[in-house]
């Protein structure tokens, strides 16, 4: 899969798998099946990190996760999310962000909302890196969203994402994720661009889909909100292996003659 293959996908109707993944190991299992595109998430502020939000994590942080999933992943397409403010301080600030995540081997980066930095966004374009949007719920804005909250109910908030789409469009992103936004705003913005939109919790109807790979494997049991699918009790799974591990070392179960040197 290729950035031109984006659109081609969408021209012939075929869906777009997305994931996240922020480590080598995870990495090394999504090279061997079939996923479309990776995405190496700010979500690692959470997923990984424990922070409670996506602003806490620094471009040179996000660059390592990069090279980890390029290592793992040579064969996968690798987009990397541009962190918190790193394309709100300028354009050279921006490119110096742009520069530190390709250099670390991502295939293109993403980036939040529309208003304010769409010159930014073509700018980027026009330096050879593609770039997606990201409308919608965007994390980086949660404390002025008041919560992760599901976007564009309210009849202006539906045209502003539905305008904001297609400046990102025609500033020349290669596609849009559309997070936490109802079926209708998706199904609309979906039929009115020409470059493939991909849901989180935006619904069927859109060119494709994007989990937190962590999330879609069950892996805090904790966070289950409606839009996710768990594919896995990765949680329990895992949990029973320690405890099976543990029980083996206190009964002097593992290791056997055959997992010990003569
Ligand atoms: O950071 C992330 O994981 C994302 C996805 C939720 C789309 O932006």
């Amino acid at each position: 899969m290729k950035i031109q293959d984006f659109k081609l996908k969408k021209e012939k109707n075929q869906k777009i798998s997305m994931i996240t993944c922020y480590d080598y190991s995870f990495a090394k299992i999504l090279n061997s099946t079939n996923i479309d595109a990776i995405l190496v998430g700010d979500s690692a502020a959470m997923v990984m990190h424990g922070e409670s939000s996506t602003l806490n994590i620094s471009t040179s942080q996000l660059a390592q996760h990069v090279k980890s999933v390029v290592r793992g992943a040579p064969q996968k397409i690798v987009i990397a999310d541009m962190p918190f403010l790193s394309y709100r301080k300028g354009l050279r600030a921006a490119m110096e962000a742009v520069e530190k995540l390709m250099k670390a081997g991502a295939h293109a980066v993403k980036l939040e909302g529309a208003s304010g930095h769409l010159e930014i966004v073509k700018h980027i374009v026009e330096s050879g890196v593609p770039v997606m949007g990201h409308l919608g719920l965007t994390p980086q804005s949660v404390h002025a969203l008041g919560g992760f909250k599901v976007q564009g109910r309210l009849p202006e908030e539906f045209k502003k994402i539905v305008e904001d789409a297609k400046l990102l469009e025609q500033a020349g992103c290669f596609s849009i994720v559309l997070e936490c936004v109802p079926k209708k705003l998706a199904a609309t913005i979906t039929q009115n661009l020409k470059i493939p939109t991909i849901g989180i919790g935006a619904g069927v109807d859109v060119d494709g889909q994007v989990l937190v790979l962590q999330d879609m494997l069950g892996m805090n049991s904790e966070f289950k909100p409606k839009f996710l699918r768990y594919y896995l009790n990765g949680f329990d799974h895992i949990q029973k292996a320690i405890n099976e591990y543990h029980a083996d070392v206190l009964e002097n179960a593992f290791p056997n003659d055959n997992e010990s040197y003569s």
